[in-house]
């Protein structure tokens, strides 16, 4: 969590406060300006050359649950299970509609232009402010693999991630017998930092190792 003055940081409540406690408040003010360095602006649309990321809506369900979240080859080294009907989809949906009001929620649905229609999805599933990280899960239809989109995606995220919000550290893991994951993460950019015992719980209920990448803002600064 960032460190946070609530109203305290608001000039108005300080009026009638001892001179040396309104002191006190600016100096922790400035302090937290300082602190945080990262500055959250939520799920915002991005455009790729064959993509459009945006937010999630409830008209997404159908193709939400047919595409991708009702394919237990797409689920097999996730830590869900297939949704079975698409009510369970929609109320997903619902509530992640509810956490955009927050703007350190970052989680888009994946649209292929040609198509028009949502594919998959790519969202922030860590943040620590503090130490101004992130970490990133993904998923697609099976239909949509092998064609370099997910790679796509993820390099918009990466690059809004760092470049608009500040991160100084993106990190994504992938189940070790899921290769084509870390192969997406490889040609993003990030680099393989070695193997996590017992990382992730999955949809099995099973604790399994998995593969630890990450991409700092200076490797973005490096490739441009
Ligand atoms: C993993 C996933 C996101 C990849 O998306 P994608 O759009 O197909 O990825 P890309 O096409 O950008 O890249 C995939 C790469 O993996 C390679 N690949 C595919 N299967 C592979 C395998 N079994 N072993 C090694 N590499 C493999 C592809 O050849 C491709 O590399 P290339 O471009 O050098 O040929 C997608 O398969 C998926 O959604 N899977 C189900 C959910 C999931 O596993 N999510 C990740 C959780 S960590």
């Amino acid at each position: 969590m960032p460190l946070r003055l609530g109203n305290i940081g608001n000039p108005e409540t300080l009026y009638g406060t001892p001179r040396t406690d309104r002191h006190i408040v600016w100096r922790l003010i400035e302090l937290e300006r300082r602190i945080n360095m990262v500055k959250h602006k939520g799920t915002e649309m991005l455009e790729t050359e064959r993509l459009i990321l945006r937010r999630l809506t409830i008209d997404d369900a159908d193709d939400m649950f047919n595409n991708w979240a009702n394919d237990p080859e797409v689920t097999k080294y996730l830590t869900w299970l297939p949704h079975g009907k698409v009510d369970i989809t929609r109320n997903l949906l619902e509530s992640w509609i509810k956490e955009y009001g927050d703007l350190e929620n970052y989680n888009w649905t994946i649209v292929l232009k040609n198509i028009g229609k949502p594919i998959g999805s790519i969202s922030v599933v860590e943040v620590s402010n503090i130490r101004e990280r992130a970490e990133i899960g993904y998923c697609m239809g099976k239909k949509y693999w092998n064609q370099g989109i997910m790679t796509e995606s993820l390099k918009a995220v990466v690059n809004y991630l760092i470049t608009e919000i500040g991160f100084k550290r993106i990190q994504a893991t992938h189940h070790v017998d899921n290769p084509a994951s870390g192969k997406v993460m490889l040609k993003t950019g990030m680099k393989y930092e070695g193997r996590l015992r017992k990382y992730i719980k999955n949809n099995q209920g099973r604790f399994v190792d998995c593969n630890m990448y990450s991409i700092l803002d200076e490797d973005i600064n490096l490739n441009e």
